[in-house]
């Protein structure tokens, strides 16, 4: 079938600090959740299911207007996993992979959103764009620590992709156990299912704070 995404927006953006959710603080004149879903769709994907905070549909369906695919809105949860749980019922009938992905991560390339496709559409239940860590890392023991090989580490991005068995049972089993896991693939990870990486890119910068908006902006004006 063909691919689609759900696009978690109903958090409030408390780090950022703006006037109103942070998936509609604009960049370039433009709210980030219109970003996020324009790169999906020109990197194939078909459909987008959108979650909002609650109250907040109205300014989101203005926000998403001029999509290039339908959207459907969804109000989330409390925390990023329950948000992702009330949209993935609304993708009950997906029967291809299924995208999960940050309205905080409006610039992602669309080359990588098809890579992610492409792995799950070869056979992959759990697909994650990975970049490598630029900072060196130590981890604390106690009043001790230790240096950590960079070179084994990296740092996960999304949209994250998802045969949808595997992606409803990942979300189911975290829900029965009443595990909190930071991304999708850790839930199907703790399901049982193996997670593949594609190459993230560095322009999938994660917005948190104003900073990072103005990085944003940059690589906007680089990209011309
Ligand atoms: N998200 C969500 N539902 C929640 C919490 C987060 O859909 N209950 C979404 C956010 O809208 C965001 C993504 O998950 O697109 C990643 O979360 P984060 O960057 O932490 O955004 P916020 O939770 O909004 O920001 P903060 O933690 O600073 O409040
Ligand atoms: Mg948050």
């Amino acid at each position: 079938g063909p691919a689609v995404a759900l696009v978690v927006a109903a958090g409030s953006g408390v780090r950022f600090g703006a006037d109103r959710p942070k998936a509609l603080v604009e960049l370039a004149g433009r709210p980030l959740v219109a970003h996020a879903v324009a790169a999906l769709a020109a990197g194939g994907v078909v459909r987008a299911v959108v979650t909002v905070p609650a109250g907040r549909e109205e300014s989101f369906a203005e926000a998403l207007r001029d999509a290039p695919v339908p959207v459907d809105l969804v109000v989330g949860g409390a925390e990023r996993q329950d948000s992702v749980r009330l949209g993935l019922a609304r993708l009950a009938d997906a029967r291809g992979p299924i995208l999960v992905h940050d309205a905080a991560r409006p610039l992602v390339p669309p080359a990588v959103v098809a890579a992610v496709i492409d792995a799950v559409r070869a056979g992959a239940d759990a697909v994650v764009p990975a970049v490598p860590v630029a900072d060196s890392i130590r981890r604390i023991a106690g009043r001790t620590s230790a240096v950590v090989d960079r070179a084994s580490l990296r740092a996960v991005q999304t949209p994250q992709g998802f045969a949808p068995q595997a992606l409803r049972a990942g979300h189911q089993h975290v829900l029965d156990a009443g595990l909190v896991v930071t991304d999708d693939a850790a839930a199907c990870e703790a399901a049982g299912h193996p997670v593949s990486l594609v190459e993230g890119s560095a322009d999938s910068l994660k917005i948190t704070t104003p900073a990072d908006l103005i990085m944003a902006e940059a690589i906007l004006v680089a990209r011309g």
